[in-house]
């Protein structure tokens, strides 16, 4: 019994084997019929194309695959740097890796309540991702988006500088529409979340000159030192056509506009006003200054 499951074993790979050959028979024929063919006939032309795409397109799957674990590396050693660059953290001789484990902690945050949620792990977790899910994501009304978001995810991941126990700045992700992309930043404020320490643009697409501006080191560090919330506790930061004139007593909240680029402008005051409000991280900024007894 044993035997003859042995033979049959034996027999279909034989079969196999000789499947295989005969098909690469039939692959080689094919082949040096195409070959003898004239270089002007329409049967080589098509079959070299064809053969030379197919080829192509092994190779780029191939290198696809290959460089994929180097393209996330990459692109988790990118985001290290634009935080520990918001976090004023970053100079031209950091160790990104290192810097960033030493000093920066993350922390996922549920944005209804702004409670700290241990349940994911906050590692792997993607918000930009867990925005485009809708289990994990809400839609957001028509009428409350003005950042023009359409989603947003239910927990966010933002970071935090510590010396000690003592919060040195909280960093948050924030985006929005401006005139031809989604503008995805940081923005790092005091422990008091309320004022601002920088703000970085990581991934956008507007015009470089105009709506591109957003990533000029100058006009960044206008940022530096302005208040989000007015007494009444609604946002009043935000970007203003020309520049800000400092002896008026809304100077503290206002932000020079990009020349040429009122509605990129306009885009980055509206990204403002949404994540720092009740739909954004108002809740979890009112946790942090209470130091979560709120
Ligand atoms: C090729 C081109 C690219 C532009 N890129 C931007 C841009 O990135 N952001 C922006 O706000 N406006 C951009 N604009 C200008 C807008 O169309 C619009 O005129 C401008 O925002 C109005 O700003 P202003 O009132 O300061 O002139 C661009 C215009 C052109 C012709």
């Amino acid at each position: 019994m044993h035997n003859e499951k042995k033979c049959c074993e034996h027999y279909a790979k034989l079969i196999a084997k000789l499947e295989t050959y005969e098909q690469y028979r039939k692959f080689a024929a094919y082949r040096d019929r195409i070959l003898a063919l004239s270089n002007d006939s329409l049967e080589k032309t098509i079959a070299i194309a064809v053969s030379l795409c197919l080829v192509c397109a092994v190779l780029v799957s191939m290198a696809a695959v290959a460089l994929k674990p180097m393209q996330v590396d990459n692109k988790a050693f990118d985001m290290k740097k634009n935080i520990l660059d918001v976090a004023g953290l970053l100079n031209a001789d950091t160790d990104v890796p290192a810097a960033f484990a030493k000093q920066i902690e993350a922390k996922l945050v549920d944005m209804e309540t702004g409670n700290y949620v241990d349940k994911l792990d906050v590692d792997t977790y993607d918000q930009r991702k867990a925005a485009k899910d809708p289990a994990q994501s809400i839609e957001i009304p028509k009428k409350k988006d003005i950042a023009s978001i359409k989603r947003k995810a239910k927990i966010a991941k933002v970071y935090l500088v510590k010396e000690g126990d003592t919060i040195k700045s909280i960093i948050l992700p924030v985006h929005g529409y401006g005139l031809w992309s989604t503008m995805y930043g940081f923005l790092a404020l005091n422990a008091d979340g309320q004022t601002v320490q920088s703000i970085n643009f990581y991934d956008q697409a507007e015009t470089p000159g105009l709506g591109g501006e957003v990533v000029n080191p100058h006009w960044r560090a206008l940022w530096k030192d302005k208040k989000i919330y007015a007494e009444s506790g609604d946002v009043a930061l935000g970007l203003i056509k020309g520049n800000v004139d400092p002896t008026k007593a809304d100077s503290a909240y206002k932000v020079d506009g990009l020349a040429g680029a009122t509605l990129t402008s306009a885009g980055v005051t509206n990204l403002i006003r949404y994540w720092m409000s009740n739909e954004g991280f108002a809740p979890y900024l009112a946790k942090v200054r209470t130091g979560g007894k709120s």
